[in-house]
């Protein structure tokens, strides 16, 4: 109940903040390289990822930290490509669902203009409310990027980027089968994490968000996914067969990477272990 109510009173405190852009802040932002840092095996990654995503280099200058954490989205993707890769098409429309405060996009545009002419990426998140200690919320900093992306010169490769606060559960029913790839960052699939990020315990409903977000995927439209941890990785794996079970006659899952483990050391430059997964939809 209190937490229902809580979630409640983020909403309605938000609009008046919707007006600001912290893009200016962000651009003052003094941003560190792993490149410069003292640890020689993550730098030489970071050469690796940058040499073989070049787009990720014309990301606006303005998203110096996102591009930080972008790096650690991009060292897990590259991973699942290195072990299963998706064919060059002519469109490649990516949507990235529980985006956060935008910072993971910066990955899925780079890989996003490596995999198609015609690139168009969305980012979705419901919980765009939350707020910084700067008194910003996830969905100013979103914005802020946005914005930042549609004045650099590099557009015509890395294509449309936007930000949309919404629910994937009624985004999907609007735009079903629109998407070549959808992304999903740690999605909550254990109650404990979904309520620990302030959102309601009665909406936690992985199964309805999976159907969601597979229903997102055009015919053999790809799903990359990461888990933290085994735990996670079991519900997952009851998740998708459950999805899998119930898809119509004539639809298929193909699981090309199932629960991949590796250990990045972006973000935190400490190692962490995550879990990786890329299906298709046939059919
Ligand atoms: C654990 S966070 C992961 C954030 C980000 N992908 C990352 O890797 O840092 C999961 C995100 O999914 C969002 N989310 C949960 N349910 C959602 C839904 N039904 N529609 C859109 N976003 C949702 C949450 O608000 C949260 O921001």
């Amino acid at each position: 109940m209190f937490d229902l109510l809580h979630w409640k009173i983020r909403q309605a405190l938000c609009p008046f903040k919707r007006a600001v852009s912290p893009t200016q802040w962000l651009m003052n932002l003094d941003v560190p390289s792993y490149t410069q840092a003292s640890t020689p095996s993550l730098a030489e990654r970071e050469r690796y990822l940058l040499e073989g995503y070049p787009h990720f280099n014309d990301l606006p200058p303005s998203w110096g930290w996102v591009k930080l954490e972008s790096l650690y989205q991009l060292d897990q993707i590259a991973h699942l490509l290195e072990t299963h890769s998706i064919p060059h098409a002519k469109t490649c429309h990516w949507v990235d669902v529980g985006s956060k405060n935008g910072a993971t996009l910066g990955a899925c545009v780079a890989v996003a203009a490596q995999l198609g002419e015609n690139v168009q990426v969305t980012g979705l998140e419901l919980d765009t409310f939350r707020y910084y200690l700067d008194g910003y919320t996830r969905g100013d900093y979103a914005r802020g990027l946005v914005k930042a992306f549609a004045e650099t010169p590099a557009l015509n490769v890395l294509g449309t980027l936007d930000f949309v606060e919404a629910d994937v559960n009624n985004y999907a029913q609007m735009h079903p089968a629109t998407a070549d790839v959808v992304s999903c960052f740690l999605p909550f699939v254990l109650t404990k994490e979904h309520t620990a990020w302030g959102l309601p315990k009665q909406d936690f409903e992985p199964q309805a968000f999976f159907k969601s977000v597979w229903d997102l995927l055009k015919p053999n439209g790809f799903l990359l996914i990461s888990n933290l941890s085994e735990d996670e990785v079991h519900a997952q794996r009851q998740y998708l067969d459950a999805l899998e079970a119930s898809l119509p006659q004539g639809q298929g899952m193909v699981r090309h990477v199932e629960a991949l483990e590796i250990a990045t050391r972006f973000m935190r430059c400490s190692e962490e272990k995550r879990f990786l997964w890329m299906l298709q939809k046939i059919g």
